[in-house]
């Protein structure tokens, strides 16, 4: 199969639900391809780590989407996302990161392990209740959902009533970091990132009139402490710590579920000796990346892989196939969390490397213990059901049976 066609199996229904075979139909062709005039796609571990910590490969920021989309102004969904710091580049970059990651500090992180734990309690008891008698449960509404909202509305100071609210929206929003979308799924995207605007604007509003200690007061007093952040980059802020805080780490939990429920073996050891937690969840990470691509654009000629991407090139980083690189995981396609030196790319590298990492570890590190201790009989309990999406991999609807808790 030559480069294109196994490009087009991956963009197709079918490789968007399961991209590993095209991964390897593309990887066939070396660690970086050209899939079409100007694109580049990378398979290879060492390259796209690489790619990500170049100075020269740039996110495609405001200035840079001029050039491509002229009106992505009028795109609610576009300019939530492009004024983030996830899309702007050095020195505005580390300016809006350097205000968000105050929050994001060891100390901060450990101090909500309590919270999690808590929450992880009470979702299993609703499991429990609800999955009595063998009905089953759908785990992506009941736990995988719930908990990483929950925990990121505590840091954002969202009060719990509002959270249900957040579902439907990002899931909208978060269509626009797909390769390809539609003039459809765009407008869909947009009503979303739409509700999340009036959301945090009001937000902002009630925080500015009585500040407390979350994260939105102090990015509210980084406002208006001068000119450090513009109200504009305020909202794309708290838009984007909602959608990269949840959606992925939903992703995580349920991804991360499926395989261990289709590994007893590995699940009973993690169920005795919940100390491997760390290793078993940077396995899950690797195995199944939540997040299976990001782009770049490289702003000069980079070479790499022995291949020459030209300046302007776009370029598509696939993390999850660098996940299953066999010259840097023997056997990648074998779920194994005794490997030495992990490492995996799901949380990116790099300047834009994923602020809220350790967090989500710290959540999948309680969630799953606590789950395989506390329902040791966890089982499927029905057909798994994939969403179609390529960036945020993840389980529409994951039915699990409870047996009886301990
Ligand atoms: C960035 C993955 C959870 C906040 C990223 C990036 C990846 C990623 C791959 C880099 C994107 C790029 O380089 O283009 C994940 C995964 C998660 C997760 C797989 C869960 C399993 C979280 C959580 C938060 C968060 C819980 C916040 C509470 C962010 C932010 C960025 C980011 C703010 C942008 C950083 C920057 O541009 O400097 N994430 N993430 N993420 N993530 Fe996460």
């Amino acid at each position: 199969m030559d480069v294109a066609e196994a490009f087009a199996s991956l963009m197709s229904p079918d490789g968007r639900v399961d991209p590993y075979p095209a991964y390897e139909r593309l990887r066939a062709h070396g660690p970086i391809v050209q899939t079409g005039p100007g694109v580049y796609a990378v398979t290879g571990h060492a390259e796209a780590d690489e790619l990500l910590r170049d100075a020269r490969v740039r996110v495609l920021d405001e200035h840079l989407r001029d050039g491509v989309l002229p009106n992505w102004r009028e795109s609610p969904a576009v300019s939530s996302i492009a004024r983030s710091m996830l899309r702007t580049n050095p020195p505005d970059h580390s300016r809006l990161r350097r205000l968000a990651a105050g929050a994001f500090t060891p100390r901060r992180i450990n101090a909500m392990r309590e919270v999690i734990e808590a929450q992880t309690d009470e979702l299993i008891d609703a499991m429990t209740t609800a999955g009595r008698g063998g009905a089953p449960v759908d785990f992506m509404a009941e736990f995988a959902y719930p908990l990483p909202v929950g925990v990121i509305c505590e840091l954002l100071g969202v009060p719990a009533d509002d959270r249900t609210l957040f579902r439907r929206w990002t899931a909208d929003l978060t269509g626009i970091l797909e390769p390809e979308i539609t003039a459809a799924e765009l407008a869909v995207a947009d009503a979303g990132a739409a509700e999340l605007r009036a959301y945090f604007t009001e937000l902002v509003a009630t925080r500015r009139r009585r500040p407390t200690d979350d994260l939105t007061t102090a990015l509210v007093q980084a406002h208006e402490a001068g000119d450090r952040l513009s109200g504009d980059e305020l909202l794309a802020n708290l838009v984007i710590l909602l959608v990269a805080g949840f959606e992925t780490t939903t992703n995580l939990l349920g991804n991360g579920l499926a395989v261990l429920l289709a590994h007893p073996r590995a699940a009973d050891v993690l169920r005795q000796h919940p100390q491997h937690a760390p290793a078993y969840v940077d396995e899950l990470l690797r195995f199944d990346s939540p997040v299976q691509l990001t782009t770049r654009l490289n702003a000069e000629s980079v070479r790499l892989g022995g291949v020459e991407v030209p300046a302007g090139s776009w370029i598509l980083l696939l993390l999850g196939a660098a996940n299953r690189d066999p010259r840097r995981y023997p056997r990648p396609e074998q779920f194994d969390p005794w490997r030495a030196q992990l490492n995996p790319l799901s949380f990116g590298a790099g300047p834009h490397y994923c602020l809220g990492a350790a967090l989500a570890r710290l959540e999948a590190q309680v969630a799953f213990p606590a789950l395989l201790r506390r329902l040791p009989a966890l089982a499927l309990g029905g057909q798994l059901r994939r969403r179609i999406r390529l960036t945020l991999r993840g389980y529409d609807h994951l039915p699990v049976t409870v047996g009886e808790p301990l």
